[in-house]
C-alpha cells in the first residue's frame, strides 16, 4: 500500500450493449441502460441512462438518444465515454469527493473483441481517470460471478445471453478453452418481434414497445407450463395510419422468435462439438450455466436442453452476474493475475 493509495477508488464496470453496471465498494452502484440523449445543436449530453431511456423514440429534432454501443462492442466511442464519465460522476460516494480520484478499475469486454477495440476500450477508460486499468473476458466475467470455480482443471460451458452478443464459452484452469461471439441475443429478439408485427399484423411498433412484448409474453417455445396472459399491443396501422391495439399471445412471439434463437441453439451445439473430449466429459456431468438477460426469456432453458441433453442452469441474477464477477476479480486481483487480459 502506496501513501497514496487512499486518492485511489476501485471499481468494476459491465459496460453491456444495453445495461451499464458498477460495482464500488463491493456495492452495484449503477445499474442503467446504456443510452444517452444529446442535444443536437451544441452535442451536449442533456441525460444517460434510465432517463435517456425513457426519451427513446419520443425525441423532436433538437434531441436524439444515442446507444453508444452496438453488437457488443463500442460503436460511439464519444458518446460511450461521456457515459461512463457521467455514471463514475454520479456514483455517490464519489460524489463527495473534493476532485475526480484516480481509479483502479476492472472492465469486461467481449470475447469477439478485436485487439483495435481493445485498446480503444482501455484508452477510454484511461480518460476518465483510470489509472490502473484491467480488462477481463465477459464469459470468464461471468463464470466467476456464478461461482463457477475457473481454476480448476475442470470444463464448465458458459452460454452469456446479453443485448448485442451471445458469448459461448467453455472455460477450464482459468483460460477459455474454446469460444464462440453471435451477434444474436435481446436486441435481435426486440426487432424480430418488430418484424412480425408489421409483416403479419400491418402493425408498426416502437422498439421499447416491442421490449415490453419481449419481457411481458416472450417465449422460447410453443408450450409453456405456466403461460402468461395474451397482451394487448399498441402502434400504428400501416394501412390506415391510426394508432391501433391487438391482442397478442406468447405463441405467436414464439414463431417471431424462432429463427434466432435456432441460430443460438446451432452456436452452442458447434461450440460442443470443437470441445476437447475430457473437457466435455466434464460439461456432461456439470451441465450448461445461463447468464445474462436473454436467459430469462421463456422456456429458453427447456429448449437448450433438449438439444443439447445437458441440464441448463440459469445464474442466480442473470443480469448481474457478470459484473458480480467483474467485482470479485477487482477485490482479488493477485488471485486473478491468470485471467486479466495483458
Ligand atoms: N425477462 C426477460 N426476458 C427476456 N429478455 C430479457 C428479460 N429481461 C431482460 N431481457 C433482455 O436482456 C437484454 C439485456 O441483457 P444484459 O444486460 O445481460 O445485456 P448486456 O450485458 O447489456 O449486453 P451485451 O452483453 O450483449 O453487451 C435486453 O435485450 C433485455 O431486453
Ligand atoms: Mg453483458
Amino acid at each position: 500500500m502506496g501513501f497514496f493509495d487512499f486518492l485511489t477508488e476501485e471499481i468494476a464496470i459491465d459496460l453491456g450493449t444495453a445495461n451499464t453496471l458498477i460495482i464500488h465498494n463491493d456495492k452495484v452502484v449503477v445499474d442503467s441502460p446504456s443510452i444517452v440523449a444529446m442535444d443536437r445543436r451544441n452535442n451536449k449530453i442533456i441525460a444517460v441512462g434510465q432517463e435517456a431511456n425513457q426519451m427513446q423514440g419520443k425525441t423532436h429534432e433538437n434531441i436524439k438518444t444515442i446507444r453508444p454501443l452496438k453488437d457488443g462492442v463500442i460503436a460511439d466511442f464519444n458518446a460511450s465515454e461521456q457515459m461512463i464519465s457521467l455514471f463514475i460522476k454520479n456514483i455517490p460516494s464519489l460524489k463527495k469527493r473534493f476532485f475526480t480520484p484516480s481509479l483502479r478499475m476492472v472492465i469486461c469486454i467481449p470475447s469477439g473483441i478485436t485487439e483495435v477495440e481493445m485498446r480503444a476500450v482501455r484508452e477510454s477508460a484511461e480518460r476518465v481517470n483510470g489509472k490502473e486499468v484491467y480488462l477481463i473476458h465477459e464469459p470468464m466475467a461471468a463464470a466467476i460471478g456464478i461461482g463457477v470455480d475457473i481454476m480448476q482443471p475442470k470444463g464448465n460451458m458458459i452460454v452469456d445471453i446479453g443485448g448485442g452478443t451471445t458469448e459461448i464459452a467453455v472455460i477450464a484452469l482459468s483460460g477459455i478453452v474454446c469460444d464462440k461471439s453471435v451477434k444474436i441475443a435481446g436486441d435481435v429478439f426486440t426487432n424480430d418481434i418488430i418484424y412480425y408485427m408489421r409483416t403479419q399484423h400491418n402493425l408498426f411498433i416502437g422498439e421499447r414497445t416491442a421490449e415490453r412484448v419481449k419481457i411481458s409474453i416472450g417465449s422460447a417455445t410453443e408450450e409453456l407450463e405456466n403461460p402468461p396472459e395474451d397482451m394487448s399491443v399498441q402502434g400504428r396501422d400501416l394501412l390506415t395510419g391510426k394508432p391501433k391495439e391487438i391482442l397478442i399471445s406468447y405463441r405467436e412471439i414464439h414463431k417471431a422468435l424462432d429463427k434466432s434463437i435456432i441460430r443460438i441453439e446451432d452456436s452452442v451445439m458447434e461450440t460442443l462439438a470443437q470441445t476437447p473430449p475430457e473437457l466435455a466429459a466434464d460439461i456432461y456431468n456439470t451441465g450448461v450455466y445461463l447468464a445474462g438477460g436473454g436467459s430469462m426469456l421463456r422456456g429458453l432453458d427447456k429448449r437448450l436442453s433438449q438439444k443439447t441433453e445437458l441440464p441448463i442452469f440459469i445464474a442466480e441474477d442473470p443480469l448481474r452476474a457478470v459484473v458480480r464477477g467483474t467485482g470479485t476479480v477487482l477485490k482479488n486481483i493477485e488471485r486473478y493475475k491468470s485471467v486479466l487480459i495483458k
